[in-house]
């Protein structure tokens, strides 16, 4: 049976698409991929997709890709109807709280706001700390918004800690590690397990 895999476009593709040349798979399309979104696999039953992680998340629950590559983080904020079954170790960053050096959200009395790409995770980290903030939800450059006060601080991934360095920003405190994460829609779990397990095999003797 062909098994399609819902592959994250961006950060993540260039280490994905390394993980299944070393492995063997016949990726030549996906490696000279113009603006194709399918790529068949020349050596293996299997399809691929290139999409945003949300979307990848979205194809694997419902079926459409067997299998998705997704960043941790936002699986975090996804509603998990799927089966997490392998930490690929590559992509790998942090979960951060940031701010100016001279607003420590944890001392300053009164209401808070932070900025995220990242709500729920952001809205479960204060909570247990007991702590009552307003989210703020943003799309993208987040570090830009407690310099231009829209926020005390922010939610966010960090990889070199380049982006936050050059914009004067602090970090805080960690919340978690992140890496991409091999995710398996339920249904083809069972029904196509065979495929989707020696997927897995391969793709484990390599990491
Ligand atoms: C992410 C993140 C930070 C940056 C961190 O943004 O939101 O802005 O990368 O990387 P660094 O620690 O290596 O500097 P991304 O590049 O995905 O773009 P975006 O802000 O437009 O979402």
């Amino acid at each position: 049976m062909t098994i399609s895999i819902a592959l994250t476009k961006g950060r993540l593709e260039k280490d994905t698409v390394k993980i299944l040349e070393k492995i063997g798979y016949g990726i030549d399309e996906l490696k000279n991929k113009g603006r194709k979104l399918v790529f068949k696999d020349n050596k293996k039953d299997i399809e691929y997709f290139l999409v945003k992680s949300k979307d990848s998340i979205t194809y694997v629950e419902h079926g459409v890709a067997d299998i998705g590559i997704v960043g941790k983080d936002t699986l975090l904020e996804s509603e998990k109807e799927y089966f997490e079954v392998l930490d690929l170790n590559l992509g790998k960053c942090k979960f951060i709280v940031a701010s100016l050096p001279n607003n420590n959200i944890y001392e300053k009395v009164g209401s808070l706001k932070i900025g995220t790409k990242y709500p729920k995770v952001a809205r479960d980290y204060f909570e247990k700390l007991k702590m009552d903030v307003e989210i703020i939800k943003i799309e993208g450059s987040v570090e830009l918004a407690p310099i231009l006060n829209l926020c005390d601080g922010i939610v966010d991934i960090m990889e070199t800690g380049t982006t936050l360095k050059e914009n004067g920003l602090i970090v805080l405190d960690s919340i978690c590690d992140i890496s991409a994460r091999v995710i398996v829609n339920k249904a083809s779990f069972k029904l196509k397990s065979k495929e989707i397990k020696e997927f897995l095999n391969d793709i484990r003797e390599e990491i």
